[in-house]
């Protein structure tokens, strides 16, 4: 089967959460029993990196989405990416979505579906590449779209539609339907409360769709972590139609090899951990202390549940516990994190940004990651903290769920409230203060995550069903 992964992000070249990671890891994962290779835009950092691309394609202007050349490059190891070249979409600094100051791109309804029409113009044989993939695997609503083009086209094409995040849906004023060549006659499936939906084209147009863990695939029929759209994922659900894939890790998570460590470390070698912890005080202006290390790794957005940390802070301060955080995200957020952090200076390590070595390093030198997320389709930082022998704090959620294991992998707490929050870090206190019990539970941690192969195996079990669905 030849499959095309559709994606806005990935690693090897641009990162704002996990679908970054995920990019970069599943579709080498799945190369093993499948022809997959990955569709991006042009980003200044994947053209910065791609080195020798040749042209390969071409995607023809439509409504008033401009026309696209395709490149294509192979990865070091040998994993095909195209990459969408639109200059004027997708050549600025700034991340994947927004501008430098946070703002949105405003021409970002112009952007993905370019970008998600080209998949379908791809898949339809009309871009003229000489690979043609059988099934477009898309990621949430940047390539949500890519299923309704392929629809509206008239084309019978297998689509997978896999939603990482419910909460950003890509909504887009009515107006903007003509633009971006939406047919008359299919705006009302894309409505949602009176804006047009990217996401919602995508689950309703979509052959198949996943997200990624069980319980979320739970949690977004219902109404509380729906987002307005249970009614339809329950619907889909009913007719077999959605599935729950838990993500993994790469091997690159790995505290025995990894690259950005200062010194290695595995399961009972203690001292490489505290090297670490060392590291990140120093790192972050705290004094010395033999009290418990809690790292925050997070985008610093509302579903992070940062709020909460704020309020408990002074107590864990108190209690004789540090807390570091790194993140970037939501300008209130960043500010709010910032001034804890001059509020107990010493106790409190804040850092506003993004970088990868440094997460990796608080990873391995905390003692614990509090990761209070109000709704957690999977998660990757509990799984990277359990690895690296830190002990995640998690509200039972999504993913959280079932890749925690309250009392023996980590802490999980029922209520996205401080309260239950409080009581979690109680618990974790008590633990850190018995070095025995500390240590079993670090040791079931880092062995708990899993890489790619078993979710590798069960997205290519759904390619075949999707494939066949559309048949
Ligand atoms: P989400 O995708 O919702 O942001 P995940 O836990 O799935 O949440 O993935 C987040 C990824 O981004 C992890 O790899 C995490 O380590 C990383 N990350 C988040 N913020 C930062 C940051 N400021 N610096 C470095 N890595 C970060
Ligand atoms: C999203 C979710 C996160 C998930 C990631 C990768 O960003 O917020 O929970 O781990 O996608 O699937």
């Amino acid at each position: 089967r030849r499959c095309l992964f559709v994606t806005s992000e990935m690693a090897d070249f641009v990162k704002a959460g996990g679908l970054g990671d995920v990019s970069a890891a599943l579709p080498r994962a799945l190369r093993a029993q499948a022809d997959v290779r990955v569709l991006i835009p042009g980003y200044p950092a994947v053209l910065a990196q791609a080195g020798d691309m040749r042209l390969v394609g071409r995607v023809r202007a439509h409504a008033q989405l401009p026309e696209a050349l395709i490149g294509y490059v192979e990865r070091h190891d040998g994993l095909g990416v195209y990459v969408l070249l639109c200059p004027p979409l997708y050549e600025r600094e700034g991340s994947p979505y927004v501008d430098a100051e946070g703002r949105e791109w405003e021409d970002n309804a112009i952007r993905f579906a370019t970008f998600a029409r080209a998949a379908a113009e791809i898949a339809g044989g009309r871009a003229g590449l000489s690979w043609r993939p059988h099934l477009l695997h898309l990621n949430d609503w940047p390539s949500a779209l890519a299923a309704g083009y392929a629809h509206w086209a008239g084309d019978r094409t297998p689509t997978l539609l896999t939603i990482h995040n419910l909460a950003y849906q890509g909504l887009f004023p009515h107006a903007i339907a003509d633009a971006i060549g939406v047919p008359a006659n299919a705006r009302d499936a894309l409505d949602f409360h009176g804006r047009l939906s990217f996401l919602r084209g995508g689950i309703v147009h979509a052959t198949h769709i996943s997200t990624v863990s069980q319980s979320y695939a739970r949690q977004i029929t219902g109404p509380v972590l729906g987002c307005g759209l249970d009614g339809l994922l329950a619907a889909r659900a009913a007719h077999g139609a959605l599935t729950g894939i838990l993500n993994g890790i790469d091997a690159s998570w790995d505290p025995s090899r990894d690259e950005h460590l200062l010194t290695h470390f595995d399961i009972d070698q203690w001292h490489g951990k505290c090297a670490h912890a060392q590291y990140v005080r120093y790192e972050f202006g705290l004094r010395d202390s033999d009290g418990p290390l809690f790292a925050v790794v997070s985008r610093l957005v509302h579903q992070k549940g940062l709020d909460l940390i704020c309020e408990i802070a002074p107590q864990i301060v108190h209690a004789g516990g540090q807390i570091v955080v790194i993140g970037q995200g939501e300008p209130e957020v960043e500010r709010t994190i910032a001034q804890l952090a001059r509020r107990f200076p010493g106790h409190v390590g804040a850092r506003v940004g993004f970088c990868e070595t440094l997460a990796r390093r608080m990873f391995a030198g905390s003692d614990f990651l509090l990761m209070p997320s109000r709704f957690e389709p999977c998660g990757l930082s509990q799984m990277y903290a359990q690895r690296f022998g830190s002990l995640p704090i998690a509200h039972a959620t999504g993913g959280l769920i079932d890749t925690v294991d309250d009392g023996v992998t980590g802490f999980l707490f029922d209520e996205p409230t401080a309260d239950a929050l409080r009581r979690a870090v109680v618990r974790a206190f008590a633990v850190y203060r018995t070095p025995e019990l500390l240590n079993a539970m670090r040791r079931a941690a880092m062995l708990t995550p899993r890489g790619w192969e078993i979710a590798s195996r069960q997205y290519v079990d759904l390619y075949e069903k999707t494939a066949r669905l559309a048949a």
